[in-house]
């Protein structure tokens, strides 16, 4: 619980800055940073020869074949600032296509937030999406413009769902009146949801009772599989045998496989428990280093299973990834134990060139680590039903990165290195439910917040965008984070040896650093063609398109921090352009842009419009804590008595057309 008043994305981002990595990991100092200001030669008289000679070899390795793949985006650049809507790129449409309330289910009601019930949430759409995953229905006449759109809901605002509580998380109002009936609904609100989406006549639509329309939430049976599964310290009073677990928690990006299933990761995890576990119990560290429990949510007042005293190890049945099969609405969605315990942000993957796959992960906290794993077998194309429980079974690496530009993947497998019994490690169950602290002993690098880990499979490049850590100290600096107090976050390209993403072997180094290249003291280095509006903070989640080109989303801009809400914009990888920003779609006050998906033609373009209306206070013109009653939008139905409704928005080309090109 937090002593002072604060909205729930500040909570979040306060849990993920707990620091709570105690390890001594050398830190190294900003030796090598100079190398990657390309910004000051760019700005300099020096000829492209030059350039080319000073430039680093990543970004020359794979200029030629992203040029072929045609970079550059063509757009009018929006204007940022904030206020109460959205805005999008002249010549571009962007509509409402799915409000937090809708019918998803058949007989769902209609939304009505002030008789709002649990039973009514399950068979609506969530709260707060976030990932967006477009998968096209097999047999589609045209797959670009039919198919299934998963979607996650990472978490709820009570004081912005619910008329006249306020926040209840504080220390004062110690969810005085968060009630069974509401933390019902809340939970429903949690999950994710499967959604059939269709384009006909230029216009997207939802199919209404789809036979593939599902809600996922906090109650749903999934079945915990892998190396853990079945471990004791999975087990519970529900559940003796550690492989059945209700629901997965905090689910904020993910990805979306070959074989055509869905990976929903589970973030905050921690946020959901109360209660207090011993000192002297033999879990108390391990739960002390993940921030169990985090005291946000009052469900441990009603649910056992919520209360750490009561019910331990249920909270190591959270923080998985989680597979669903969208086109089964009967599956049972399952937590991949072999892809480890931790914050998960996203995990997005690649088919390898010798058929395996491999998923890139980061745990969103500051000092934590970025993660690669890599299945055992090969995907198999042809037989779907082949490549069901490959993520059962493969290495799970952690990244180390060096000061000369290299660096290399620590496999955290049972009984290498310190990963043994005199470690307290007696399987590998207990390696993937300790992850982080198996990476602590490995001597992985602690880096500013991991969020989305992607690979651009034009490039084979892999792209880690890390948020910010303002509590990173001068002393803490290392060539991968070399900004002490970074408020505005960095992104780090790396090259795996031979682009072969088996391999353990890579050279890296930082495609920008964020923030306002005008004020001198932040040290921000987009290119000296980014505008007053091109540049950012925070960024978070990504998008690569069909033509190779990398988009970014932002979650921490705001009035207060950088004068503009958050959005999506196009960042050059390539080139001369190389680091240069464009402002493609803003937010409306108080919302983060999750989710950026496009459909394989490029002609549409989805964002999950997260938590509009929250965090008042940020917004100087509005000034007060936003709730319910008093939102700071009402975006986006702009109706009296309708709150804010976290938004799915789909973005076309007037006229029809590429997005940006
Ligand atoms: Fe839910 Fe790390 O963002
Ligand atoms: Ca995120
Ligand atoms: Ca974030």
């Amino acid at each position: 619980m937090s002593d002072t008043m604060q909205t729930r994305a500040q909570a979040c981002e306060e849990a993920e800055n707990i620091g709570s990595n105690p390890s001594a990991n050398a830190s190294i100092g900003d030796i090598i940073a100079a190398r990657y200001h390309r910004r000051d030669i760019l700005k300099g008289a020096l000829g492209v020869a030059a350039i080319a000679a000073t430039v680093s070899p990543l970004a020359l390795a794979a200029t030629q074949t992203a040029r072929a793949a045609g970079t550059g985006f063509s757009f009018k650049e929006v204007a940022a600032g904030v206020d109460e809507r959205h805005h999008v790129a002249e010549g571009y449409n962007a509509d409402i296509l799915l409000r937090w309330g809708d019918p998803v289910l058949p007989g769902a009601p209609a939304f009505n937030p002030a008789q709002q019930s649990a039973a009514a949430q399950k068979a609506q759409f969530g709260y707060n999406n976030d990932y967006l995953g477009y998968l096209p229905l097999p047999g589609a006449a045209n797959p670009s413009q039919h198919g299934l759109l998963v979607v996650n809901h990472e978490y709820t605002n009570e004081e912005l769902m619910f008329a006249g509580i306020g926040e209840q998380d504080s220390k004062a109002a110690a969810f005085g009146k968060m009630t069974k009936e509401l933390v019902d609904i809340e939970k429903a609100a949690h999950g994710g949801a499967v959604i059939e989406v269709k384009r006909e006549g230029g216009q997207w639509r939802v199919v209404a009772d789809s036979k593939y329309a599902r809600r996922i939430d906090a109650d749903t049976v999934m079945e915990m599989t892998g190396p853990a599964a079945g471990s004791d310290r999975l087990k519970t009073k529900a559940d003796p045998g550690g492989r059945r677990v209700l629901g997965m928690l905090n689910n904020c990006a993910g990805g979306l496989t070959p074989w055509g299933t869905w990976l929903s990761c589970e973030e905050n995890f921690n946020g959901y428990f109360w209660g207090k576990l011993g000192d002297a119990d033999p879990q108390a560290a391990a739960f002390k280093r993940y921030g169990v429990p985090g005291n946000w949510y009052a469900w441990g007042k009603f649910e056992d299973r919520f209360d750490i005293a009561k019910e331990p190890n249920e909270a190591n049945r959270f923080g998985w990834v989680v597979e669903i099969d969208p086109f089964d609405p009967a599956s049972t969605p399952k937590k991949r134990t072999a892809m480890g315990r931790f914050k998960h942000e996203g995990a997005a993957g690649i088919l390898n060139k010798d058929g395996r796959y491999v998923v890139y992960q980061g745990d969103d906290e500051r000092f934590d680590y970025v993660y690669k794993f890599v299945t055992a077998g090969k995907v198999d194309p042809a037989n779907r039903a082949a490549n069901r429980d490959l993520l059962d079974a493969g290495t799970l690496y952690v990244a180390k990165y060096n000061a000369d530009g290299s660096g290399e993947w620590l496999p955290l497998t049972f009984g290498q290195g310190p990963l043994t019994a005199a470690n307290g490690f007696k399987d590998q169950a207990d390696v993937l439910i300790e992850v982080r602290r198996a990476s602590d002993l490995l001597g992985a690098t602690k880096m500013d917040r991991p969020e989305d880990v992607e690979v651009n499979p034009t490039t084979q490049k892999v792209y880690v965008i890390l948020t910010n850590n303002t509590a990173r100290k001068a002393d803490q600096v290392d060539a991968a984070n070399p900004r002490a107090d970074n408020k505005f976050g960095h992104i780090i390209e790396m090259l795996l040896a031979g682009g072969d993403h088996a391999e353990t072997k890579f050279t890296w180094e930082i495609l920008v650093k964020c923030g306002d290249p005008a004020v001198a003291d932040v040290g921000a280095t987009f290119s000296s063609a980014t505008t007053k509006d091109g540049w950012f903070g925070s960024p978070d989640n990504c998008a690569i398109d069909a033509a190779g080109r990398l988009w970014i989303a932002t979650d921490g801009n705001s009035g207060k921090a950088t004068g503009r809400t958050d959005g999506l914009w196009a960042l050059e990888t390539e080139g001369e352009a190389r680091a240069t920003s464009k402002l493609f779609f803003r937010c409306p006050a108080g919302a983060e842009l999750c989710g950026p998906e496009f459909t394989p033609d490029l002609e549409t373009l989805f964002v999950a419009i997260q938590h509009p209306g929250d965090d008042g206070p940020q917004w100087p013109a509005f000034g007060r804590a936003s709730t319910f009653d008093d939102p700071s939008t009402r975006w986006p139905d702009f109706q009296p008595g309708m709150p804010p409704r976290p938004s799915i928005v789909v973005v076309t080309r007037n006229g029809g057309g590429k997005i940006a090109t």
